[in-house]
């Protein structure tokens, strides 16, 4: 396929320094202000993929998908042009801006760079394996560096139109499904990733949580601990790993009260018929092993907050 990650997200909140405060204590580096902009942070290996506005309530505004080639966008926009659930606001050699009409998202395809991460300095000791490790203690018992999470690598999308949403996305964007659980998520990929995308049915638009990959679980462990460490309140749901994707995974609540997650080890896929998708019922999808999710990660606490506003 020719779209290959996601690149960067504008996220509405409410306090916008309360919540860069929480993703620069998660390991985004925050850039430095320019005037007439907006608070921007970056991953390790990503560049900067966190945009940050002021809104009335939480809200995803803006989704970024790399394309490898210019030849990808006019595609897409052909098939724009032709369908009933998008719209053209913007194009550019570079650029092409579409509305998702079910919910007014705003979706960016550019050309874009593959991320380039550093090999990981951790090293694994296994039975019947050759030890990477030996005479010295494990480097992520040994560090007090904090976590970078190397990249953005998927969200989960509530959208009153579930169907409507991933047709936008499969039909006219480009994304492939993974795994889907019928009438509840769909886990949608543009790339190699298990998910970079999954769509959830849901009363009203809104952001259910964002991930960003860490080199291992050491990481994930690490990073979520720290998080809670410094405010007991920021823990949602971890340590686990879950079914679909088989990702581990440890989610906290950043300030606005969307989910914020350190993940790793997630499935790859090379080629659409090479993947054997499992028949998922129920919510057995959520999760293999770890703590049962909370009811507020199945129902966020604000969602009569985000009908009323929507
Ligand atoms: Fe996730």
């Amino acid at each position: 396929m020719g779209l290959h990650r996601l690149t960067s997200i504008t996220l509405g909140v409410p306090d916008v320094e309360a919540s860069a405060a929480f993703f620069r204590d998660f390991g985004l580096a925050e850039s430095a202000p320019r005037a007439g902009e907006s608070t921007r942070l970056a991953t390790r290996d990503g560049g900067e993929q966190v945009e940050l506005v002021g809104a009335a309530g939480r809200r995803l505004l803006r989704l970024g998908v790399g394309a490898e080639h210019g030849d990808d966008l006019a595609r897409i926009a052909a098939r724009a042009a032709d369908s009933v659930h998008a719209e053209i606001v913007e194009s550019t050699p570079d650029l092409l801006a579409l509305r998702e009409l079910a919910t007014g998202l705003r979706v960016e395809v550019t050309v874009a760079e593959p991320y380039v991460a550093p090999p990981t300095p951790h090293t694994f000791n296994r039975p019947g394996t050759v030890p990477e490790r030996v005479d010295v203690p494990a480097e992520s018992v040994m560090t007090d560096e904090p976590v970078r999470p190397s990249n953005l690598t998927h969200l989960v999308y509530g959208t009153p139109d579930q169907p409507a949403t991933l047709a936008f996305f499969t039909d006219v964007i480009g994304f492939e499904i993974s795994d889907q659980v019928p009438g509840i998520i769909a886990f949608t990929r543009c790339g190699p990733v298990h998910h970079n995308l999954a769509i959830q049915a849901a009363p009203v638009a809104f952001p259910h949580h964002i991930a960003f990959e860490v080199d291992d679980v050491d990481d994930v462990v690490r990073g979520g601990q720290a998080m809670i460490d410094a405010d007991p309140d920021r823990h949602m749901w971890g340590v686990g790993r879950h079914a679909i994707g088989s990702n581990w995974f440890w989610y906290l609540r950043e300030p606005g009260g969307t989910y914020i997650e350190y993940t790793s080890d997630i499935d790859r896929i090379s080629e659409q018929d090479k993947y054997r998708p499992k028949q998922w019922q129920g919510h057995e999808y959520l999760y293999s092993f770890g703590p049962p999710p909370p009811p507020e990660f199945l129902e966020p606490a604000d969602m009569a907050d985000l009908i009323a506003s929507s």
